[in-house]
C-alpha cells in the first residue's frame, strides 16, 4: 500500500471530529502535540467495553476474565509499538506526569543525599519536576544546558554525568521545538556510570518508530493520547526492574510486574481504547506481523507529516517578522511541528486570531517551559506552534499560511 501524501485524504473520514464545523468553516487541528484526535474504532472500543464488559479485575465471571484479556492485550498492543519483549513490561497509569512521578519516588528510595540526577534545559516539565522533587531528599540535580539552535550541548551532558549520576532523565524529542535528541549519547554516558536512563518519549512516539531494544532505556514513557488514542500514561521498564524497585503500592495488590506499579483501578474502557489505536496506526502499515504493521505505518504516517512540517516551515518564514525558533527541519530528524514568534504579534494573539478561522495551534510554553525560558521568550508570551498530525493536509496548511499571512501584515 504506497500511502503518501494519500494518507490524509483516506484516513480523515475515520475521525468524526475532523467534521466539526464552527462559523461555516472546518476546523484545522493543528494542535496534534497536546493530543490527537480520535478515530471512531477506538470511541468504539471505548464505549463498546462499558456497554460488554464492564468489570473489575480477576473476578470468577465472564466479564471480569474479559477485562483481564482486554488490558493484558493493550499490555501486548503497546509492547509490540514500543518494540519490547512483553506486555510484562508495560505499565499503564493516568498520564506520563503521574506515572513520572511515581517513578520518581521509587527511585527516591534507592537515592542517598549526595547523589546526582541529571535533567535537560529542554525537557518538558513531566521530566524536570519529578526529578527536581529529589532535591528535598539531599539529591543533586544538573541540568543540561540547551544551545540557542534548540539543541542540547552534548558535551555539557558529558561533564555532568559523573560517579555519582544515578539517572539521566531526557526527551526523545521536544514539545517545544521540534527536536529530536540523540538517546545513543545519553545511554553510553548513563550506562559509563551505571545511571538510570528514563526517556520521556511522549511527543516522539506519535510520528517515529521506537525500539525499546536498540534505544535500550532503563525506563520510558510515554502518552496514548498523543497517538490518537485515550488520556493514558504508559510506562516501559526494563525486564526485571520494576521488581527491583520500591514504588507505591498497596500490600493487597499484584506485587509482581507489571501490576506492581499500578495503583488502584485502571481506567479499564481506556485501556481497550489503548489497544484499539495501536491497531489503528498498524492498519495503514503492511506485514506479517502487529510489530511490522505499526513500523510500516508510522513511517508511511512521518513522511507525510515531515512534508507538511517542511513546507509550512520553509513559507512561514518568508512572512515579515517571523523566527522560527528550533533545529531546522532538514538536518537529521525532527519532529513533525514549527515553533515560531512573530515580531510585534504575542503567540496568545495570534492563536486566538488562528481560532477564530478554525485554526487550532497552540500558544505559549506547552508546559516545555525552560526551553522557552533559556530562549528569553517567556515575557514575550511564548511561541505559537503548529504540529502536524496524519490526518492534517496541504489545505489546511494553505489556509494557515494565508491567516498568519494576514496577521503579519497588519503588525
Ligand atoms: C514531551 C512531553 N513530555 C511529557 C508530557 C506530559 O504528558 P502527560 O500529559 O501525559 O502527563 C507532554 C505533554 O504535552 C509532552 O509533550
Amino acid at each position: 500500500m504506497a500511502l503518501g501524501a494519500d494518507i490524509a485524504r483516506r484516513c480523515r473520514g475515520d475521525f468524526p471530529s475532523l467534521a466539526r464545523r464552527e462559523d461555516g468553516r472546518t476546523l484545522a487541528f493543528l494542535d496534534g502535540p497536546a493530543g490527537t484526535q480520535v478515530p471512531a474504532r477506538v470511541i468504539e472500543a471505548i464505549s463498546g467495553y462499558y456497554r460488554t464488559q464492564n468489570a473489575n479485575t480477576h473476578g470468577q465471571f465472564a466479564t471480569s476474565r474479559e477485562t483481564d484479556a482486554m488490558i493484558a492485550a493493550a499490555r501486548a498492543a503497546v509492547a509490540a509499538l514500543l518494540g519490547a519483549p512483553s506486555g510484562r513490561e508495560i505499565s499503564f497509569g493516568q498520564n506520563m506526569t503521574t506515572l513520572c512521578y511515581a517513578l520518581g519516588h521509587a527511585i527516591a528510595r534507592e537515592l542517598r543525599e549526595g547523589d546526582e540526577v541529571v535533567i535537560t534545559e529542554l525537557d518538558h516539565e513531566g521530566n524536570r519536576g519529578p526529578w527536581l522533587m529529589l532535591r528535598e531528599r539531599g539529591v543533586v540535580v544538573r541540568e543540561v544546558r540547551l544551545r540557542p539552535d534548540g539543541r542540547l550541548d552534548y558535551e555539557d551532558m558529558a561533564a555532568r554525568i559523573g560517579a555519582r549520576t544515578r539517572v539521566v532523565a531526557m526527551g526523545l524529542s521536544s514539545n517545544a521545538l521540534g527536536t529530536v535528541n540523540d538517546a545513543a549519547v545519553a545511554r553510553r554516558l548513563s550506562r559509563a556510570v551505571g545511571a538510570w536512563l528514563v526517556l520521556d518519549a511522549v511527543h516522539y512516539a506519535p510520528h517515529f518508530a521506537i525500539d525499546v531494544a536498540a534505544l535500550d532505556p532503563d525506563f520510558l514513557l510515554c502518552s496514548a493520547y498523543k497517538f490518537y488514542g485515550p488520556h493514558v500514561g504508559i510506562l516501559y521498564a526494563r525486564p526485571g526492574l520494576l521488581e527491583r524497585l520500591e514504588p507505591d503500592r498497596l500490600r493487597t495488590q499484584d506485587q509482581t510486574a507489571p501490576d506492581r506499579f499500578e495503583t488502584g483501578t485502571l481506567n479499564h474502557a481506556a485501556l481497550a481504547g489503548v489497544k484499539a489505536a495501536v491497531e489503528y496506526i498498524a492498519g495503514w502499515g503492511e506485514g506479517e506481523t502487529l510489530r511490522a504493521r505499526i513500523l510500516s505505518a508510522l513511517a508511511a504516517i512521518g513522511a507525510h507529516e515531515h512534508a507538511l512540517a517542511v513546507r509550512y516551515d520553509r513559507e512561514v518564514r518568508r512572512l515579515p517578522g517571523v523566527t522560527r525558533w528550533g533545529p531546522p527541519l532538514d538536518e537529521g530528524p525532527r519532529a513533525p511541528m514549527v515553533s515560531i514568534t512573530i515580531d510585534g504579534v504575542r503567540a496568545e494573539d495570534a492563536a486566538r486570531r488562528l481560532g477564530e478561522a478554525g485554526l487550532l495551534v497552540w500558544d505559549g510554553h506547552f508546559f516545555a517551559a525552560r526551553p522557552v525560558e533559556v530562549l528569553g521568550l517567556i515575557e514575550r508570551g511564548g511561541l505559537l506552534r503548529t504540529g502536524f498530525s496524519m490526518y492534517n493536509t496541504d489545505e489546511e496548511v494553505d489556509r494557515l499560511l494565508a491567516s498568519l499571512a494576514e496577521i503579519a501584515r497588519r503588525r
